[in-house]
């Protein structure tokens, strides 16, 4: 596969390309990002690297860090994590509220903000210092130090975090949080405060298109059968009231952001991440699901 023509391919079609989304503002820190801003990063398995635009330039990974707070609550929990939260597909916005109401509190799946606020729940009970646990569990599978929140983005998430304190008030009616929802509300700001870059998610994800093995000295930390689990979750639910749309134009499990990162991944073969501020009405990145539509189809390779 000549996979350094058709990502130049794809970096030669967005120079002609434009795009109508709007780059997050309900976080205004993340409304100071310039909109131009592009990068794209394929990492294979067999460790060759293609990329271009701001691949290396960190930003706010926002919902993608939902995928690392589920892997290490299952990695603490097993099964007992699924009576507090589904495996089904919401259809409805990621910061709904209506369907906790006539589901007694039990978020549709982990990647919704509901779902992962349980997930960062599970978290505060288990873990002594969950904030430095998962960062440095971050920081073990991009195998990079390297990797913080940035400050400003979190101060600015807190300050109009109404839609996420309603969704804690409200499981917390139905029992469903166990500890103060302040605590949870800050574990969870904090993990979607986290900065990165393309070429460093590429790396992180790494461990779930390689079996749960970490590619970089193979060592396996996350059970193959629970990275069946999450890489099924992504695909189901990693777009929100999208999903069917990403797993239709492009045919890969992945976690979109708003901070306008994507990350994809082919089980067996690489993950990809593009970087794209303004998103489309469901709060993905425009141009990210764009350049994964073509990279399948000019690659002719998706799991379907
Ligand atoms: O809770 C929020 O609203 C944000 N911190 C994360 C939302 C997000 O990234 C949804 N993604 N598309």
């Amino acid at each position: 596969m000549n996979y350094q023509k058709i990502i130049t391919s794809i970096q030669n079609q967005l120079s002609s390309i434009q795009y109508t989304g709007k780059v997050a503002s309900y976080i205004p820190e993340l409304e100071t990002i310039k909109a131009t801003k592009f990068g794209m990063h394929l990492h294979c398995i067999n460790s060759g690297h293609y990329h271009f635009g701001d691949n290396t330039e960190k930003f706010s990974i926002q919902s993608i860090s939902k995928v690392f707070a589920l892997t290490k609550a299952m990695l603490l929990l097993g099964d007992e994590l699924f009576e507090r939260v589904d495996v089904e597909p919401s259809g409805d916005p990621f910061n709904s509220l209506v369907q906790l109401e006539y589901e007694s509190g039990i978020p549709r799946n982990p990647f919704i903000n509901a779902g992962a606020l349980v997930v960062c729940d599970v978290l505060v009970s288990k873990l002594e210092n969950p904030k430095n646990d998962l960062l440095d569990f971050i920081q073990k599978l991009a195998d990079n130090k390297n990797i913080a929140i940035n400050r400003k983005v979190f101060d600015s998430e807190k300050k109009h975090s109404y839609r996420n304190m309603s969704l804690l008030n409200l499981m917390k009616s139905f029992g469903n949080i166990k500890n103060d929802i302040d605590i949870v509300l800050d574990l969870y700001i904090h993990l979607c405060s986290i900065e990165m870059s393309c070429e460093e998610l590429s790396k992180a994800f790494m461990v779930y298109a390689n079996g749960g093995k970490l590619l970089y000295n193979q060592e396996q930390i996350i059970p193959s059968r629970k990275v069946k689990r999450i890489n099924a979750i992504m695909l189901t639910c990693g777009f929100y009231d999208e999903a069917g749309e990403f797993g239709f134009r492009v045919g890969l499990p992945g976690k979109s952001g708003v901070g306008g990162g994507i990350v994809a991944l082919y089980p067996g073969q690489y993950t990809v991440t593009v970087w794209s501020p303004p998103l489309n009405p469901k709060g993905n990145s425009e141009l990210g699901m764009y350049s994964l539509e073509q990279l399948t189809t000019l690659t002719g390779l998706s799991i379907f």
